[in-house]
């Protein structure tokens, strides 16, 4: 049966380290890589707007030799038919499938329904591909994961994938959330039991116990634009503007700075942060390819 990233708990520990491994050695010696994948073809379907997932595995499964096929959602049949056949013919065509889908259920159903492997490219819920990347340059900047990080924002989609992955690989994980939008049916009964995950609205005891603060949007991608979500909008700002990444927080420091992007400088996080020397936030974008394409090897059995 095709393995499914989905949330990215689907990995065990000594998986994630061997794609994290491996996602380093392919930036070390990309013509290593070249053609590993060839014959090789990836659907990337988009249901809503991407910058770097798109660019990570449409040009990381190129690197490999492989083929890709980008598809709107919206400009695709998915609009006027069952997932579920559509599902089924892409599979018969393709070898893995990456699908930024707005709903978990439907994540869960396009994998039910292919039988090739399904990443999940980032829904309501899990983010798993962007936290593979996260754990590479975790490793880069610390040589392991003997090391803390906190979370300092609204539990979302990265929040819950991140949750998974650092409790996986052993990094102490502290969450500064006020606000939750999305939280996993297991993730209580998995905070209670972590002795390495800690959850605390004192920003000071955050940045003091953490070599990592993460951060990352307070408004969904999909809910920038519209009108009628405006006062929650600015709700949610008014709540969370105690917790932004900025200098008076970080300056004189020893914290790296971490953020997936999109930034919105004003927002969750200032330019100081964004920009100073500590901030890893750069690697970390370029990261998503390397880390993709080490996914796409696991789940294409050439790992
Ligand atoms: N971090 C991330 O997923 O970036 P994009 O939304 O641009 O793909």
């Amino acid at each position: 049966m095709a393995k499914d990233i989905i949330t990215v708990n689907e990995l065990t520990k000594e998986e994630i380290i061997k794609i994290v491994n491996t996602a380093i050695d392919i930036k070390k010696n990309p013509v290593r890589y070249e053609n590993r994948l060839r014959g090789k073809a990836l659907l990337l379907l988009f249901q809503k707007s991407s910058t770097r997932t798109r660019i990570a595995f449409e040009l990381g499964m190129k690197k490999l030799g492989g083929t890709t096929i980008v598809m709107d959602w919206g400009k695709s049949n998915f609009a006027i038919s069952p997932l579920r056949y559509e599902a089924r013919y892409i599979a018969d065509m393709v070898d893995a499938i990456l699908a930024r889908l707005i709903k978990n259920e439907d994540v869960c159903e396009l994998a039910r329904s292919a039988s090739v492997p399904v990443i999940n490219g980032c829904c309501d819920m899990y983010h798993p591909s962007q936290v593979l990347a996260d754990l590479m340059t975790v490793y880069e900047a610390s040589g392991g994961f003997d090391t803390s990080m906190a979370y300092i924002g609204i539990q979302n989609n990265v929040a819950n994938s991140l949750f998974y992955a650092c409790l996986k690989v052993g990094v102490k994980l502290i969450f500064v959330t006020p606000l939750k939008d999305r939280i996993p049916d297991d993730f209580e009964m998995r905070a209670k039991k972590s002795k390495i995950f800690k959850e605390t609205l004192n920003l000071e005891y955050a940045v003091l116990n953490s070599k990592f603060l993460y951060t990352d949007t307070w408004i969904n991608m999909e809910e920038y634009n519209r009108e009628d979500l405006s006062a929650e909008r600015d709700k949610k700002i008014k709540t969370m503007a105690a917790y932004q990444i900025n200098r008076r927080l970080i300056e004189n420091r020893n914290v790296r700075i971490m953020h997936d992007m999109p930034v919105h400088p004003g927002l969750e996080i200032d330019e100081y942060a964004i920009n100073c020397g500590m901030s890893v936030i750069f690697q970390q974008a370029e990261n998503r390819m390397y880390a993709g394409q080490a996914l796409l090897l696991y789940l294409l059995d050439t790992l």
